[in-house]
């Protein structure tokens, strides 16, 4: 038999050699690693009213593209329910963050603009970048100064086009939150669009949970995506912007428009979970608290620096170390993951420790004196 060669194999085991092999596996042990943030996810009122609507005819299926058959009433009423809540203009629902950063970045920047952002943004936004038409540049984390410098110096240098500034609120990987009123002030000022992704902040932070721009949402330059499972518990991505932008995207964005629209059950879950952080507000009250307590502890016990939200990371440097101080973690009952390059800078790999209504600090400080133990040993 001829034995084919295939590259794939050769990268696997590259990736292996470095500690970069990711395999998948099941939750396993209490969850600190999850964005299930105010432990939605799994919520009996939620599915309480999912199996209602269910037997009152709600489909599971769209059937389509939005653009087809496949748009129904309940994506209309939760994009004018979640523009109400979130104060934007107009609301447009994606199947996922993913695609909703894909979408946004992809289509409305145009040939001859610029995008500038920051070093850090998710997969998701940078894969948009890579498919805009725009010029982009990489700017150093949460440096509201240089994306200020690097706007002057474009204008300076002849640049005609339109500037796209792209943030995230409270990053993914770091837990740390951007300068959000003076890239509002810049954009202002240099006639930019903002595109803030609030996916880590939105039913967490902000007022009723509406995320850390709420106060800039609905201006004309602003876009914002709110993802709807993390702390909502759902599916999807809300994409807050005016309704002429919203109006581009669905004629020319290519995830919305090829792709089947998410089921009309699921926009549905996504409306319930928005009212029911607006009928619970002691959720996020609770989350702020635990959160609180969970940095306090791993400052005091490991003497670490903390970001003080929801998502502390803890730097290990090395992959090997992240995958080994993890694999402990998780044998003693407490679901950490190691989070490696390329998701993170090379040499920052971590733990990404979540922390969420599905502990509670009994849970936390037990997990902190293991984690103490843990690093002791690996002096
Ligand atoms: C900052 C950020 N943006 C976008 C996404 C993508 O959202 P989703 O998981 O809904 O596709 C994620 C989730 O991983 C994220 O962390």
């Amino acid at each position: 038999m001829i034995k084919l060669s295939h590259p794939h194999g050769d990268k696997l085991d590259v990736l292996a050699s470095r500690g970069r092999l990711r395999r998948l596996s099941l939750p396993n042990g209490v969850d600190l690693s999850s964005n299930d943030y105010l432990g939605l996810a799994r919520s009996p009122e939620l599915a309480a009213r999912l199996i209602e609507a269910l037997q009152r005819g709600v489909a599971t299926g769209s059937g389509g593209s939005r653009l087809l058959r496949g748009h129904h009433e309940e994506h209309e009423e939760l994009e004018a329910e979640a523009a109400r809540f979130f104060g934007a203009q107009r609301m447009l629902y994606f199947g996922g963050g993913y695609s909703a950063n894909l979408a946004i970045l992809s289509t409305l920047p145009q040939a001859g603009d610029l995008i500038l952002y920051d070093a850090l943004v998710h997969a998701s936004a940078y894969d948009g970048i890579r498919a805009s038409r725009a010029d982009a540049l990489s700017i150093p984390h949460n440096d509201a100064h240089a994306f200020e410098a690097t706007l002057k110096s474009w204008r300076q240098g002849g640049g005609k086009g339109c500037p796209w500034i792209v943030v995230e609120s409270l990053y993914s990987m770091d837990g740390d939150v951007a300068p959000l009123a003076d890239l509002a002030e810049i954009a202002e000022r240099y006639g930019a669009f903002l595109v803030i992704d609030e996916a880590h902040a939105t039913g967490v932070h902000g007022p009723n949970g509406r995320g850390l721009a709420a106060t800039f949402e609905g201006r004309e330059d602003v876009i914002t995506l709110h993802t709807c499972g993390k702390a909502l518990g759902a599916f999807g991505g809300l994409v807050g912007a005016s309704r002429l932008m919203c109006d581009f995207l669905i004629n020319r964005a290519r995830p919305f428009i090829y792709a089947t629209a998410p089921p009309p059950l699921q926009a549905l879950a996504v409306r319930e979970a928005l009212a029911l952080i607006q009928a619970e507000p002691q959720r996020r009250k609770a989350l702020q608290d635990l959160a609180a307590f969970a940095n306090n502890k791993i400052g005091e016990r490991l003497g670490l620096p903390t970001s003080g939200t929801q998502i502390i990371p803890v730097l290990l440097g090395e992959d090997g170390k992240a995958v080994r101080v993890a694999e402990k973690l998780q044998a003693a009952g407490f679901d950490i993951r190691a989070i490696r390059p390329p998701t993170v800078p090379a040499r920052t790999a971590r733990l990404r420790i979540t922390i969420t209504l599905n502990v509670d600090q009994e849970i936390i400080e037990r997990m902190v004196d293991q984690l103490a133990r843990i690093l002791e040993d690996e002096r």
